[in-house]
């Protein structure tokens, strides 16, 4: 029998704002702005083919928030002054003209910077090495920098610097909402995570003290850009350079991280996961999105990893997720929404589009 998809083209919201459908393109670093970090308008025209292609919801690549230590990757673009922020407009203007709405994702690199303009070095609660090596893809190479310890001042500075780049998103550029990323590894993740945070100050310690530094951060976006302008939060067990990490309090976490997320004032939390309906610790139990439904009442939940698998897309928007987020399955398929809808052969990932650097091809920007 041919599954009812009909839920997924339902109407959704994210705080005051709706969206046309429950489908959003998932972020995805591109490496395409100018080496200053402003937007250009191959990504225009990029991310208005997910618009055009029937996503209803765009949610951008990471995007660096300071002229300080957040930058990640070389040509990445930012949102850390004004000129960025203008570079973003058309971006904006492309999306909506062709119909979606588009979330900024605001990230700091924290340990895992390996191109930055703006400073030699990395920061990061404490001078822990990361993981694995820097990725070629994103023109990195060899292990990370040992990153040296932020100081108090640097932690204030941080959630000022991401109140600040919302507003450019929102008041400058036009975007619809942020997304802040605490999620894969990155600076907020980073605080989250035992083995990298090994503060003995107020931003360390148990799980709900390393989730400090994210609250605070998500209650100063909030105040900056007022009640009813979507502010998600992305959050992951995973991480870029450690792919198979789970939170060692598990359940426990869920309801620190999520429930104090609720308390903080998003509007929605986009969990992601290597398979999004599977057990969160393994074995059996709730998965992720389940857990962000039970200790976040209220809030938007937003699903990501592998849903291109439409059985399994259908059944999580049917229980647990309001939104689904598609990564690799819109990079093959911009028009994936719209060949759903005709019953049309989607195409499979090909992981050469991103070699040998994970950049705009051609084919992703003439079309
Ligand atoms: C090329 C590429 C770049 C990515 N960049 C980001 C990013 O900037 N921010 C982020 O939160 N996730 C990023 N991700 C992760 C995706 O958002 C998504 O979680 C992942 O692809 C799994 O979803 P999928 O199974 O639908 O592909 C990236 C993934 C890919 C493939």
């Amino acid at each position: 029998m041919k599954p009812d998809i009909s839920t997924l083209f339902q109407q959704a919201s994210i705080d005051d704002l709706h969206l046309p459908n429950r489908l959003a393109v998932a972020p995805m670093t591109r490496v395409t702005a100018t080496s200053a970090g402003v937007p250009t308008e191959k990504m225009a025209r990029y991310y208005s083919r997910f618009a055009r292609g029937g996503f209803g919801l765009v949610i951008t690549e990471g995007t660096f928030i300071d002229e300080a230590w957040s930058q990640t990757y070389a040509c990445q673009p930012g949102l850390a002054n004004s000129g960025q922020a203008e570079g973003w407009k058309q971006v904006v203007d492309a999306v909506h003209s062709a119909g979606a709405k588009v979330i900024a994702q605001i990230q700091h690199a924290g340990a895992l910077s390996q191109g930055n303009a703006y400073r030699n070095g990395t920061i990061a609660p404490s001078a822990v090495r990361p993981k694995g090596e820097q990725m070629k893809f994103y023109r990195g190479e060899g292990p990370y920098a040992l990153p040296r310890a932020m100081t108090d001042e640097e932690i204030a500075d941080i959630i000022e610097s991401f109140g600040s780049a919302a507003s450019r998103a929102v008041n400058n550029a036009g975007f619809d909402g942020v997304e802040i990323h605490g999620a894969n590894g990155y600076l907020l993740d980073q605080f989250i995570t035992d083995y990298t945070n090994l503060r003995t100050d107020r931003w360390g310690g148990d799980i709900a003290a390393r989730m400090g530094v994210v609250v605070d951060v998500a209650k100063r976006v909030r105040a900056t850009l007022g009640n009813g302008v979507p502010v998600g939060m992305r959050i992951s067990q995973g991480k870029v350079n450690d792919f198979f990490h789970k939170w060692p309090e598990r359940e426990q976490a869920a309801e620190v991280i999520f429930g104090n997320l609720v308390d903080a004032g998003v509007g929605y939390i986009h969990v992601t996961e290597y398979e999004a309906w599977k057990p969160a610790f393994g074995g059996i139990g709730m998965s992720l999105a389940a857990l962000a439904r039970k200790h976040a009442p209220g809030v938007t939940v937003i699903a990501n990893g592998s849903l291109h698998d439409t059985v399994q897309a259908l059944d999580l928007a049917s229980t647990d997720a309001d939104v689904i987020a598609l990564g690799r399955g819109a990079l093959s398929n911009p028009d994936w929404p719209q060949k759903l809808c005709g019953n049309q052969a989607m195409e499979p990932f090909e992981p050469e589009m991103l070699t040998p650097l994970a950049d705009l091809k051609q084919h992703e920007f003439a079309a």
